[in-house]
C-alpha cells in the first residue's frame, strides 16, 4: 500500500479524487489537508469532512491549513465549482471530528516520522505546500514523491490565457517549490485537459446508483453545464489524475524540465515556463521536476469510472 496525504481545496474535482483515493486498493489516505482556493478554507474544511463521510472513512483525518495566499488576496472560483463548492449538492454537514492539529504541523509530523514512505498529492494552491517546506525543509529527504496537479506548460492556461487555476491562485508558493529541491511530480493542463468525461461516462456512473456514484453524477453534472467545460466537450478531472498518477506511473509520460513560475508581469502572472537547462530564469531552480507531458487518456478515464462505481 502506497501511505498517502491529500491537500486540496474541495471543490468538484478534488471531492472526485479524494473519493478515488479512498476506493483505491493501492493507496493507504491517511490525511485529508485543506487550502484556501476553490473556495475559502472553511468552505474547503466542511467538504473534506462531507466527502470523507459520504466515503464512509471519517476515520481520516482532516486538518485545515492557509486561509489565504502567501501574498495575495484569494481569487476564488465558486462560478465553476458552486456556492458551497460541490455543485449545490449541499451534502449533510458532518459531525466534526475531534480537534486536529493543523494542516501545516499535520503534514511535517507524517512525513518527518517515516523516510520514503509518503507520497503528498497537491491539488490546490501551493499554500501550504510553501508554509510546510519554510518550517520544514528537510521533508524533501523524508516524503517518498509529491505529486502537484497544477501548471499549463504548452497549453493555453484555465484561469488567464497564461496560467492554471492553482498557481494563478498562490504564484509565489509555487515558485518557492518549482524551485526546491522537492521530489516533484507536475500533473499540469497539458495532460488534464485530456481526460475528459462525457455525458456518457456521467450516465454511466448514474448506473451504478450508491451514495457515491449518485454524489458523483450531481457534481460531474454540474461541472458539465460549465461553460468553459463545455467548450472542452467534457469535465475534465484535473485531481483525480493526481491521484491516479500516485496510484500508476504508467498512465503518464514524463520529462525532466525546470519550472519557474512568473510572478512579476501582471498579464502573464502565474506562466509556468519550463526548460531542460537551468540558465537565464531558470538560474534559480535547484532542480529539475518530472513533468507530465502525455498521458494515456482512455486508460485513466475508464480506470477512474471502474473505480468510483467498484462497490
Ligand atoms: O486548474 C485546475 C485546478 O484548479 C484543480 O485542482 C481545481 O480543483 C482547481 O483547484
Ligand atoms: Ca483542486
Amino acid at each position: 500500500m502506497i501511505k498517502m496525504i491529500y491537500d486540496g481545496d474541495p471543490g468538484i474535482d478534488d471531492a472526485l479524487a479524494i473519493l478515488l483515493a479512498t476506493k483505491s486498493e493501492v493507496l493507504d489516505l491517511e490525511a485529508v489537508t485543506t487550502v484556501a482556493g476553490n473556495v475559502n478554507l472553511e468552505k474547503a474544511t466542511k467538504n473534506a469532512l462531507r466527502i470523507l463521510e459520504l466515503a464512509g472513512r471519517l476515520d481520516i483525518p482532516v486538518a485545515a491549513g492557509m486561509p489565504s495566499p502567501l501574498v495575495r488576496e484569494l481569487q476564488s472560483a465558486e462560478y465553476v465549482h458552486g456556492e458551497d463548492g460541490l455543485g449545490g449538492t449541499y451534502l449533510p454537514l458532518p459531525v466534526t471530528q475531534d480537534k486536529c492539529i493543523g494542516a501545516i504541523d499535520l503534514i511535517i509530523a507524517k512525513i518527518m516520522k517515516t523516510t520514503g514512505e509518503i507520497t503528498l498529492v497537491a491539488c490546490g494552491p501551493l499554500t501550504n505546500l510553501a508554509e510546510v517546506y519554510g518550517k520544514q525543509p528537510e521533508i524533501g529527504e523524508n516524503v517518498r514523491e509529491i505529486i502537484i496537479m497544477g501548471g499549463a506548460i504548452s497549453v493555453p492556461g484555465n484561469i488567464t490565457p497564461h496560467a492554471e487555476f492553482n498557481v494563478h491562485t498562490d504564484p509565489e508558493s509555487a515558485k518557492i517549490i518549482f524551485q526546491s529541491d522537492l521530489p516533484v511530480t507536475l500533473v499540469p493542463l497539458d495532460v488534464t485537459l485530456k481526460t475528459l468525461l462525457t455525458n456518457d461516462n456521467i450516465e454511466e456512473i448514474r448506473e451504478a446508483g450508491t451514495p457515491v456514484t449518485d454524489f458523483a453524477h450531481r457534481v460531474l453534472k454540474y461541472s458539465l453545464n460549465f461553460s468553459g467545460h463545455k467548450k472542452l466537450g467534457g469535465c475534465p478531472i484535473h485531481d483525480p489524475l493526481a491521484v491516479g498518477v500516485a496510484i500508476d506511473k504508467g498512465f503518464v509520460k514524463t520529462k525532466k524540465l525546470y519550472v519557474n513560475v512568473v510572478t512579476d508581469n501582471i498579464v502573464t502572472l502565474g506562466k509556468t515556463l519550463a526548460s531542460e537547462n537551468n540558465t537565464g530564469q531558470f538560474e534559480d531552480c535547484k532542480s529539475k521536476l518530472n513533468v507530465c507531458l502525455d498521458v494515456d487518456a482512455r486508460r485513466f478515464v475508464r480506470f477512474f469510472i471502474d473505480t468510483i462505481i467498484s462497490k
